[in-house]
């Protein structure tokens, strides 16, 4: 009898804690994911004060900078050229729906005005002006939905401890308690979700540089996060299945599906909205020699491919230490905002079409409207496998001019005038189920 008591205690507990594990998201939340998913596009901004070394947002540790020779960088950052408006209005006009702003990166350097710690924008530099607080302004002003990106790992506190894998080298001897750490994360969160609300989405990223079997107390600051507001979406880039308290699943440098890069290895792809994050030309913060930008043309192409495969594209920018955007990044985004405002029906509000994805594109669809985004062909005609639906038109979208078209049982075969050479050879077909 005592022996079945206890067994039924244990079994108790074994659902209690099942049922805390379990996460289900409010209707503001899953509201959010929705419009998410129908934005398609938006810019990640990699910006501290590792931009005055010109090499990327990991010099500090991949040069092994003394953090306290590092510290005396904010003393020296005062940005002349920046200007919230300029950034947001570029990045609106290139078509992007939501910034994603570094708040805090690895270096542990805040770009608000933080109570938690001096060692930020506004008490540690001279130009002493809130740049977050700028930026939630002309994001708000434009339309334009903010996530900030927020690490998890810090190369400069010493309550991060255990040390991770990277950062080993920035001379941190005294180590503090992980507890202060994680509470010290919390209050900055807490203060980052009341002052600059609304905050659509909090990007994390870290995770990966502690073993597997780390604790980071991840479900509970979820829990924490969602208390304070149900609608925030939560992402974290930690190249692993989803943790129960997300909202969206991250791949870096990969489309969904992809593993080029090497950090989609340990994840498949789940039923929360994707979003794909992409460099413009190799770095996430400024490098200053780095002028190999990726073509509009590819830009475009990964940004149809992403939805095609109904994911997000997440492109990156990392501004000069001047607070200037580059120029070539700007040439970019312009060149994505003239072909966005002609073909940003077949991408925006789309979800990935009934086709799966192939070398010459991808389809989208939204309604009865299916867009076949012709990449690249060097044919003059092209087989869908779609079946199932009944094709009742099928046009250039450009123009509208009628493309020829056979079905049969088996899909649907489209004939073109020529060889499609656009950026995008867009068919724009009217569907009817059957
Ligand atoms: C990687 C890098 C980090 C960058 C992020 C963006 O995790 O470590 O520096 O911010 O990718 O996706």
């Amino acid at each position: 009898m005592k022996h079945t008591l206890i067994t039924i205690a244990i079994a108790l507990l074994a659902l209690t804690a099942a049922h805390a594990q379990q996460y289900v998201p409010t209707p503001e939340n899953l509201a959010a994911r929705e419009q998410f998913r129908d934005d398609k596009f938006g810019i990640f901004i990699h910006w501290g004060v590792y931009s005055m070394l010109g090499q990327g947002e990991w010099a500090m540790t991949n040069h092994n900078i003394n953090r306290d020779e590092y510290a005396k960088l904010p003393s020296g950052f005062y940005p002349s050229r920046f200007d919230a408006d300029a950034w947001v209005k570029a990045i609106a006009d290139a078509g992007a729906r939501y910034i994603c702003f570094t708040s805090r990166h690895h270096d542990g350097f805040s770009m608000w005005d933080t109570q938690y710690s001096d060692y930020n924008i506004v008490d540690a530099t001279p130009y002493g002006r809130d740049i977050l607080k700028e930026l939630s302004d002309a994001c708000r002003k434009y339309g334009v939905h903010l996530h900030l990106y927020y690490s998890h790992l810090d190369w400069y506190r010493d309550d991060y401890y255990p040390l991770g894998r990277t950062g080993r080298g920035t001379g941190r001897t005294t180590h503090g308690s992980w507890d202060t750490y994680y509470e010290f994360m919390n209050n900055q969160l807490t203060e980052l979700l009341t002052h600059y609300a609304p905050i659509r989405a909090l990007w994390f990223d870290g995770v990966w540089d502690q073993p597997e079997d780390f604790d980071w107390r991840l479900p509970e600051q979820y829990t924490m996060i969602h208390e304070i507001d149900p609608a925030c979406l939560i992402a974290n880039n930690h190249h692993r299945a989803i943790v129960p308290g997300e909202d969206l699943q991250i791949f870096e440098r990969d489309l969904p599906g992809e593993n080029t890069a090497g950090y989609s290895g340990g994840q498949s792809i789940s039923a929360l909205p994707l979003e794909t994050c992409q460099t413009m030309n190799g770095m996430w913060g400024y490098q200053i020699t780095d002028q190999n930008y990726k073509s509009a043309r590819d830009l475009i192409h990964y940004l149809v491919r992403a939805a095609g495969r109904n994911a997000n594209l997440l492109l990156n920018v990392g501004p000069q230490p001047n607070g200037e955007l580059p120029a070539l990044a700007l040439d970019r985004l312009h060149a994505m905002g003239e072909w966005l405002r002609a073909n940003g029906e077949t991408v925006y509000g789309t979800r990935g079409g009934d086709v799966p994805p192939h070398d010459w594109g991808v389809t989208t669809r939204k309604g009865d409207r299916l867009y076949v985004h012709i990449l690249d062909l060097s044919d003059r005609g092209l087989f869908l496998p779609l079946t199932g639906v009944k094709v009742l038109s099928a046009v250039q979208f450009s123009d509208r001019t009628p493309v020829k078209y056979t079905q049969t049982r088996d899909g649907v075969f489209l004939t073109f005038p020529a060889v499609p050479t656009d950026t995008d050879y867009i068919i724009e077909l009217t569907l009817k189920n059957r």
